[in-house]
C-alpha cells in the first residue's frame, strides 16, 4: 500500500551537517520527498509531538535536546513507507541498529538518535498534521 510517513532529521544530526547525506539515503530508498522544511521545536510543540513520553524519565532531556538546534521535517511517500523508512531508520537504540542504518551512521546515544520516524499509519497522520499544519 502507498503510504506517508514522517521523517525527523534531529539537532544532532543537523549539527554534524548530516542532513545531505541522510535524505541521500531516503531518495535512494525510493521514497519520494513531498515535503521538506527546516524549524525549531518549542515547549509547546514538544509536549504535543511527545506526548505519549510526557513524565517518563527520559522526557526532559529528550524535550531539551530537541529544543536545541536546528530540525529537518520531511513527508515521505512510497510502498509501505512506515515499515520501510523504519527499517532504514534502525533501532530507536543506536548501539542495536543495524549496520548501514541512519541510526548505525549517525545517532550518539538514545536521546541524540539522529532521527524519528512515524511508527504507524496513525501516528504519521498526526505528524505531518504537527509539523506541517498547513
Ligand atoms: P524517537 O523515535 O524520536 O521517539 C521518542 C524518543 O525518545 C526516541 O526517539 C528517543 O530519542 C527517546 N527515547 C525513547 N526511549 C528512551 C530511553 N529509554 N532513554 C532515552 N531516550 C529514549
Amino acid at each position: 500500500m502507498i503510504e506517508k510517513t514522517l521523517l525527523l532529521i534531529k539537532p544532532n544530526a543537523t549539527k554534524k551537517n548530516a542532513i545531505g547525506a541522510i535524505l541521500k539515503m531516503i531518495e535512494d530508498n525510493e521514497f519520494e520527498i513531498t515535503k521538506l522544511k527546516m524549524f525549531r521545536m518549542d515547549n509547546e510543540l514538544a509536549d504535543k509531538f511527545y506526548a505519549e513520553h510526557i513524565g517518563k524519565s527520559f522526557y526532559e532531556t529528550l524535550k531539551s535536546f530537541m529544543l536545541s538546534g536546528n530540525i529537518v521535517g520531511a513527508v515521505l511517500i512510497r510502498e509501505d513507507a512506515i515499515i520501510k523508512l523504519r527499517e532504514l531508520v534502525g533501532n530507536t537504540n543506536p548501539e542495536k541498529a543495524a549496520l548501514g542504518t541512519i541510526r548505525y551512521l549517525f545517532a550518539d546515544s538514545f536521546t541524540e538518535n539522529a532521527v524519528h520516524a512515524s511508527d504507524s499509519s496513525q501516528s504519521a497522520k498526526r505528524e505531518i498534521g504537527l509539523i506541517f499544519p498547513e
